[in-house]
């Protein structure tokens, strides 16, 4: 029987070995460890694209239904079902298509799909405990649709540490914090030689928590500071019939722009309205056109693209440009790291006062000898710097920021096979 870990991510999913490989599961794309958590029901066929392949395709001819980050919709009860092609979908089957698309890709390399698997999952999936409940039991229906017969969860930052743990050679008490798309897990643990292969690691545990800020959120606040005006934030219109009366654009309606999958509501027959109001009678008719275009054209996606882009280089650069031709909608804009730092910091506050929060709950356990930094959003260089403010440079370590939580769950799986 294989067995085998899986990091089923906000926006990736890896898997890996008891031996800690990472396998390749998107032979498809460049980072072929990286299994983009992303579905495609194209309207005019019945295949399901999940992956790579259901960017392309939804690039392509975006007429369909493309679903991104269902992990966070894990434990919302108001989100059961949607319906596609005139068939429901429970949130379970959406999630079981890419655990069986991966575990496919798996069963590529091995001869045969493994059958049990240490499953990821936040360590707070969120603060309501029923609710959080309802997402693990989601994730483990959506598991045993995809085929795993023995599943056991293991918390994600735990998984992280067993990534880390393996290149150890002495024992360290280590602070490891992932930060991903949709969350950031923190947990203080107790690692090393001495422990390592130990069947069950609670014990060394001394502390955890987490909050929903994730990559996502930093997306949403380069859309709230630098775009939302280009889309007709501060604008003003005339409502049809009282020829003298100007408003102002409502907040609520650009609130719903902050988020790609939240733009579709807007297409409501009120807001509908509302658009054309302003397309009518706008004082900046330029950005009334732009929004029209973004929400009726279904451009949400392909702007956050951008977005994340240009957030990506500046983990590297000081300033980026995010450059956005569609429809009616142009974009040059200049964003400088200081900019993007400066729409972040309440954020980066909340992240800070969760790592306090952590530290002042297991004040009196001893010095913390490193800080194992992971998740795609630890490359943000802002993020990296509120641990080496507290911790100095030499305690912060990394590793791949992507597949260390699949490692560690592979390695954790190891369990399963004896
Ligand atoms: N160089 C970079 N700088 C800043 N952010 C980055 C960089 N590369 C990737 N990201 C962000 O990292 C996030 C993806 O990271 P990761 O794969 O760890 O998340 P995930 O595991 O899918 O999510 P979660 O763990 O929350 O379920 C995305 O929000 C992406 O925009
Ligand atoms: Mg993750």
């Amino acid at each position: 029987m294989h067995v085998c870990g899986l990091d089923f991510g906000t926006s990736n999913t890896a898997a890996a070995l008891p031996d800690g490989t990472v396998l390749p599961i998107a032979p498809e794309t460049r980072e072929q460890r990286l299994f983009r958590s992303v579905l495609f029901f194209p309207e005019d066929e019945r295949t399901v694209y999940a992956g790579a392949p259901a960017i392309a395709r939804y690039l392509e001819d975006n007429a369909g239904r493309f679903i991104q980050s269902v992990k966070s919709f894990l434990h919302s009860r108001s989100f059961r079902a949607t319906q596609v092609h005139g068939r429901t979908w429970t949130i379970e089957d959406l999630v079981a298509i890419l655990l069986r698309r991966v575990r496919e890709a798996m069963a590529a390399h091995l001869g045969s799909a493994p059958e049990a698997v240490v499953l990821g999952r936040p360590a707070v999936f969120t603060e309501d405990a029923e609710a959080d409940a309802l997402a693990e039991q989601r994730l483990r229906k959506a598991a045993e649709l995809a085929g795993f017969t023995r599943i056991q969860f293991l918390i994600e930052p735990i998984a992280a540490a067993l990534a880390y743990e393996a290149q150890l050679s002495r024992d360290e008490l280590v602070l490891v914090a992932d930060f991903g798309a949709g969350t950031t897990d923190l947990t203080l643990m107790r690692l090393g030689p001495s422990r390592r292969g130990q069947p069950d690691r609670r014990p060394d545990v001394v502390g955890s928590t987490g909050v929903r800020i994730g990559g996502d959120r930093f997306d949403a606040e380069i859309m709230r500071h630098k775009l939302l005006p280009r889309f007709g934030a501060g604008t003003t219109y005339r409502v049809r019939g009282l020829s003298d009366k100007r408003l102002k654009v409502p907040q609520h309606v650009m609130a719903k722009l902050l988020s790609w999958h939240e733009m579709s509501f807007i297409r409501e027959k009120s807001t509908q309205e509302l658009m054309e109001m302003m397309l009518e009678s706008s004082d900046q008719p330029e950005t009334a056109e732009a929004l029209y275009d973004l929400v009726m054209e279904n451009l949400g996606y392909r702007l956050f693209r951008a977005i994340e882009a240009v957030k990506v280089r500046l983990s590297q650069e000081p300033e980026a440009t995010l450059d956005f031709e569609e429809a009616r909608i142009t974009l040059h804009e200049r964003i400088t790291r200081a900019e993007f730092e400066s729409f972040s910091q309440p954020l980066l506050t909340e992240l800070d006062q969760c790592t306090q929060g952590l530290l002042d709950r297991c004040a009196g356990v001893g010095e913390i000898d490193a800080v194992f930094l992971t998740g795609g959003s630890s490359q943000i260089p802002a993020v990296r710097q509120l641990y080496v403010q507290r911790f100095g440079e030499d305690r912060v370590r990394t590793a791949d920021a992507f597949t260390s939580v699949a490692e560690g769950l592979g390695r954790a799986s190891a369990a399963l096979s004896g």
